[in-house]
């Protein structure tokens, strides 16, 4: 898309005259994206929530985007390739934890004007987002039963909880440079979410003990990650006990308890744990 302007009248500006739609239009689909904006109710406030929930989706999706790239890279064991695409991906998570701050403290009054029209729709069921949590090794067969329906989802789903994640690729990357990542740990039932081990424990210890820069930035970077995703869940979390307090939640979960326990879980355990033995 160009964005130079034209000489016009010896003065430079941009320019009017297309003959179709503009290339802007062609490039960001605008007029789809605005027609996708669909409130359930005619409560004024519900528009903030829809249209920060579809920012969130966009995220996820750019967020999946980034992580197979950095999977890509990995594989190919350019490591400095990685760690640049791993900073930008936490850069987005950045920017998608900003987002909560419109709808973080909505008063259940408020979530009440429109909460009844969600019917059972929660952000429970966004396959992208499981598809997320299955890249940071968070693999969960059950998780695909609501997508049954939808065989293309549902497939990719089935198909990335068989695939390695992007921690898998990392310890995998590990290993090729010589570090002792166990072989079993190699060699897991990809399908399973990950546990933590001691071996590989160790082996984050000694990366943060020693010199070599490109692996120290790797685990920084995956950390910023791990962060980041902490305080999505945390900031969920909190948005939800202020809107719904403890009532159940519109996807049918025991709703803040439930997502307590969620919040509890950390991605890449090791790389938080190593550091008491650095
Ligand atoms: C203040 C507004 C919100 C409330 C009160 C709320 C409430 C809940 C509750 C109670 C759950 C548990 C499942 C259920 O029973 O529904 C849930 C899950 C979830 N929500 Fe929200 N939510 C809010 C905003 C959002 C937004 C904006 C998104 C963005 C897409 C989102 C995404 C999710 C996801 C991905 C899950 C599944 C989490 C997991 O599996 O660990 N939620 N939400």
């Amino acid at each position: 898309m160009s964005t130079c302007p034209v000489v016009h009248g010896g003065e430079e500006v941009p320019k009017l005259d297309f003959g179709g739609t503009t290339p802007y239009e062609d490039y960001v689909h605008a007029s789809v994206l605005h027609t996708l904006q669909k409130q359930a109710s005619d409560d004024p406030r519900e528009m903030s929530f829809l249209v920060i929930t579809q920012i969130m989706e966009l995220y996820f999706g750019l967020l999946v985007f980034e992580w197979r790239q950095a999977q890509r890279e990995l594989r190919a064991d350019d490591l400095r390739a990685a760690v640049r695409t791993l900073h930008r991906s936490d850069l987005h998570m950045q920017g998608l934890n900003a987002a909560w701050r419109p709808i973080a403290r909505m008063t259940p009054g408020e979530f009440n004007s429109f909460r009844d029209a969600l019917g059972e729709g929660s952000g429970f069921q966004s396959g992208v987002y499981r598809e997320m949590e299955f890249l940071l090794g968070e693999k969960s067969r059950s998780m695909l039963v609501p997508h049954r329906a939808v065989p293309k989802l549902h497939d990719s789903l089935e198909a990335q909880l068989h695939a390695p994640s992007l921690y898998d690729d990392v310890l995998a990357a590990l290993h090729r440079r010589g570090l002792g990542i166990p072989v079993d740990v190699l060699e897991r039932d990809l399908s399973r979410a990950y546990e933590p081990n001691a071996d590989v424990e160790k082996v984050w210890a000694e990366v943060y003990r020693g010199d070599d820069r490109d692996l120290l930035e790797l685990g920084e970077a995956l950390t910023d990650i791990a962060e980041e995703f902490a305080r999505w869940r945390y900031d969920h979390l909190l948005a939800t006990r202020r809107s719904m307090g403890a009532k159940v939640g519109t996807g049918g979960s025991a709703g803040v308890a439930w997502l307590e326990k969620r919040t509890q879980r950390s991605v890449f355990p090791e790389l938080w744990t190593a550091r008491s033995f650095v």
